[in-house]
């Protein structure tokens, strides 16, 4: 299959953009010094904060608190693994799924109220069963990575 370029260099902070790859739409977000502060406050609300589940399993180069090869760089496939929905950054009109006390931003599934953090964790008791998927990728310069 086609694997994915992209040049995480042009990716602003706090920003993510979306590439297709395998016909799923997956976020390659740069994350800010302070969100990935906040990884380690939230991780007594997540329902497996070490990435142990299998539902889809995280490559061992993730299998750490950011969840990526760079600390910075998240590499994620943007459906939710419940249903399926994307997940969005912001809330949408209508009514509103309720947020952990401890919400420090992330991504929100507007379907049926999953949470997930910046690098993609769930919230404890949501019904999405594992955390965002990760998806093969590598890098082969200091800001190209290759997904796929
Ligand atoms: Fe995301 Fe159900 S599809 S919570």
């Amino acid at each position: 299959g086609a694997a994915i370029e992209v040049d995480v260099s042009a990716i602003p902070p706090g920003e993510k953009v979306v590439v297709e790859w395998r016909g799923k739409p997956v976020w390659v977000m740069r994350r800010t010094p302070e969100q990935l502060a906040a990884l380690e406050k939230i991780e007594a609300d997540l329902a497996d904060p070490n990435s142990d589940r299998k539902a889809y399993p995280t490559p061992e180069y993730a299998k750490n608190r950011h969840r990526s090869i760079k600390p910075e760089i998240l590499v994620a496939v943007g459906i939710c693994t419940h249903l399926g929905c994307s997940p969005g950054d912001k809330l949408t009109p209508g009514p509103q799924p309720s947020l952990p006390d401890n919400w420090q931003g992330g991504f929100l599934c507007a379907c049926h109220g999953s949470t997930f953090d910046v690098a993609g964790r769930v919230f404890k008791n949501k019904p999405a069963p594992d955390n965002l998927e990760i998806p093969p990728h590598y890098y082969t310069s200091e800001t190209t990575v290759l997904i796929g």
